[in-house]
C-alpha cells in the first residue's frame, strides 16, 4: 500500500517550503474590481516585469495574488503605486505589498468567476452528494480527501500572508522569518482551516553562530529578560500591535500573551483567513513529524481527513475554542490507532527516534529528535483498506479512557498521569496533555458517535446503490449527516430494542 518511493522525500520538502517562501516574496495582493478579467489585470500588471503565476478568488471582494519573476518588477510596481485620497479619512502611510487596483470597469459576462478559484471547501451537503455517488467506502474516503485538502492556490496564499506579515515584523527585526505551520503544511490542512505562524528569530538569536576562539570579537549589547517567555511576550506585543494599528487588511487583533503558548490571534480579511502568530519551536517540530507520518502512508491522510471531517460534521470538534476535543488531538488518535495495528502501520516515535543520525535536536529542553531521511524508515507489510475506518470507530468506541493514555511515542497506551478526561500525552513536551481542555461530556458525545458510527459501517455494506438512479446516501456519506446525531442522544433507549426494530430505523433514515 505504500504509495511511490519516497527517497528523502523531507529534504524535498524542506526544498518545497522554501521555494514556496521564495515565490511569497516575489508576489502580490491586489484586491480588483469585482469579475475584473484576469487577462486585463495580467497585461496591465505585465508591464512592470514576467509574471509566473496569477490568480483569482473572492474575499470581500475579488483579489489576485500575482507572482512575478524577479524581485525587482515587484519594487517596479511599488514606485508606481498611489497612496490613496480621501479628504474624509486619515490614512496610515505604511505601504506594503497588498494593494488596490483602480480604474478598471467591471465585466458583465460570467467568464471571469467562474476562473475563480475557491478556497473554502465545498458545503458539506454537496460533499454527501458527491460520496453518495462513489462505488466503495475506499473510494469515498479517497474522494472526501481529495475535496477538502489544500489546493496549489490555497498554499502559495498561505505563504503569502505569512510574506506580508514578515514585512510588518521586519520593522524591527530585519533578519526574521515568518512559516506556517500546523495544518497548513502538515499535510492534513482542509481548505479554510486557520493559519498558524512561526515568527523565526533564530537567525537573530545567535545559536548558529560559531565564535573564534581567539582574537578580538565585537558583540551586540542586547537587553536582558528573564525567561524565553519573557523575550517572546515582548516580541510578540510589539508586532501585536504594529499588526493591529499598521497592518493592512489585519482586523480583532488579540494579544493572548499570557497562554501557555503566547500568541496574537487576528483575521487577515483580504485572504479570508484566521490567523495565529506564535514564536513556539516545538510546534514546528510537531508539524513536520506530522507530515512525515503523513507521507510514510497515504492511509495515515485518508483517514485524518475522514475523521476530522466526520468529527466537524457532528460538531465533536468546533472553530470556536472551548472544552471541545481538536483537530490536533483527533489526528494525534488516529496515529496511535494506525501504529497499533498488527502489522502496525506506520512506527512509533520512539523508533523513527532511533533512527535518527547522532545529532540530536533539543528545542527548550525536549528531545525532539527523529529521522527525517524516509529511506531509513522501514514499513511492515501491512494491507488492510480503508475499512480502517470502521476498525477506528470500533477502537475508541471500547477504550479505556478512564484509566488510559494514549502515547505515539510508545504506540501503545499508558497509564494515565493526571486526572483528566481524555489524555494524549504531546509528541516532545511529554510532560503535556494535548487534550487538557477536554471535558466529561465532550468525551462522552465522541465515543457514543464512535459506538454508532461502527454500527453504521458495518451495516452499510448491504446498502451499496446499484449505479443508474438518483444516488441515496450511503457508507461514509450517511456517517456525515446531521440525522445521525439524534441517533446518539437515544443511543440509549435504542439499545434496549431488539436488533431488527433498530436495522428498521436505520433503513427509514436511509430512505428519507
Ligand atoms: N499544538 C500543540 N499542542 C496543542 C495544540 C496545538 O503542540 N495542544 C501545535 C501542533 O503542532 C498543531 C499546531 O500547534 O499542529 C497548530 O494548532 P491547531 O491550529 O490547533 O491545529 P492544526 O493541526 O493546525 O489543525 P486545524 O486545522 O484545526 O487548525
Ligand atoms: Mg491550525
Amino acid at each position: 500500500m505504500r504509495q511511490k518511493s519516497t527517497t528523502m522525500a523531507s529534504s524535498i520538502a524542506a526544498h518545497r517550503l522554501h521555494q514556496r517562501q521564495e515565490q511569497a516574496e516575489r508576489s502580490v495582493l491586489i484586491n480588483c474590481p469585482h469579475k475584473t478579467s484576469e487577462k486585463k489585470i495580467l497585461k496591465f500588471l505585465s508591464s512592470h516585469g514576467d509574471i509566473n503565476k496569477c490568480f483569482t478568488y473572492e474575499s470581500y471582494g475579488m483579489h489576485a495574488v500575482v507572482e512575478f519573476a524577479s524581485q525587482d518588477s515587484v519594487s517596479s510596481l511599488l514606485d508606481g503605486a498611489g497612496i490613496p485620497s480621501n479628504n474624509h479619512e486619515s490614512m496610515v502611510p505604511y505601504k506594503s505589498r497588498l494593494m488596490t487596483l483602480r480604474g478598471l470597469t467591471e465585466v458583465t459576462n460570467q467568464q471571469s468567476s467562474k476562473l475563480s478559484h475557491p478556497q473554502t471547501t465545498i458545503p458539506i451537503n454537496e460533499l454527501i452528494q458527491r460520496l453518495s455517488q462513489e462505488e466503495s467506502i475506499d473510494q469515498q474516503i479517497i474522494s472526501l480527501t481529495e475535496a477538502y485538502q489544500l489546493t496549489e492556490e490555497n498554499s502559495r496564499l498561505r505563504f503569502l500572508v505569512c510574506s506580508l506579515l514578515k514585512d510588518i515584523a521586519a520593522a524591527y527585526f530585519p533578519e526574521c522569518s515568518i512559516k506556517p505551520f500546523g495544518s497548513s503544511v502538515n499535510g492534513f490542512g482542509k481548505l479554510g482551516c486557520d493559519l498558524d505562524m512561526f515568527l523565526d528569530l533564530d537567525g537573530i538569536s545567535g545559536r548558529n553562530l560559531k565564535m573564534p576562539k581567539s582574537g578580538l570579537t565585537l558583540e551586540y549589547q542586547m537587553k536582558r529578560a528573564t525567561s524565553e517567555r519573557g523575550v517572546t511576550q515582548s516580541i510578540l506585543t510589539v508586532i501585536g500591535e504594529c499588526v493591529d494599528q499598521f497592518g493592512p487588511g489585519c482586523v480583532g487583533v488579540q494579544k493572548i500573551l499570557n497562554a501557555r503558548c503566547p500568541l496574537v490571534r487576528f483575521a487577515h480579511q483580504p485572504s479570508g483567513f484566521q490567523c495565529d502568530l506564535t514564536a513556539n519551536n516545538v510546534a514546528m517540530k510537531i508539524s513536520e513529524l506530522l507530515y512525515l507520518y503523513g507521507q510514510l502512508d497515504p492511509r495515515v491522510r485518508h483517514l485524518v481527513f475522514t475523521v476530522r471531517c466526520w468529527a466537524r460534521a457532528h460538531g465533536v470538534t468546533s472553530s470556536i475554542p472551548g472544552a471541545w476535543i481538536t483537530n490536533f488531538s483527533l489526528t494525534v488518535m488516529v496515529l496511535f490507532f494506525l501504529q497499533g495495528r498488527r502489522p502496525s502501520i506506520i512506527p512509533t516515535l520512539d523508533h523513527l527516534r532511533d533512527l535518527a543520525p547522532a545529532d540530536k535536536s533539543v528545542i527548550e529542553g525536549n528531545d525532539c529528535t527523529f529521522v527525517c531521511d524516509f529511506d531509513r524508515i522501514q514499513l511492515q507489510n501491512n494491507t488492510e483498506t480503508l475499512k480502517l475506518l470502521c476498525e477506528f470507530f470500533e477502537f475508541y468506541a471500547t477504550f479505556a479512557f478512564s484509566k488510559k493514555s494514549i502515547n505515539i511515542r510508545k504506540g501503545k497506551e499508558q497509564n494515565k498521569p493526571e486526572v483528566a478526561p481524555l489524555h494524549i500525552q504531546n509528541p516532545f513536551e511529554t510532560a503535556l496533555n494535548v487534550s487538557k481542555n477536554v471535558n466529561g461530556t465532550q468525551l462522552e458525545r465522541f465515543v457514543a458517535l464512535c459506538q454508532e458510527s461502527a454500527w453504521l459501517l458495518q451495516q452499510s455494506d448491504n446498502t451499496v446503490p446499484k449505479g443508474g438512479r438518483t444516488p441515496t446516501p450511503w457508507g461514509l456519506a450517511t456517517l456525515l449527516l446531521p440525522l445521525q446525531v439524534a441517533g446518539v442522544k437515544s443511543r440509549k433507549k435504542r439499545k434496549r430494542e431488539p436488533a431488527s426494530e433498530r436495522i428498521k430505523g436505520l433503513l427509514e433514515s436511509l430512505k428519507n
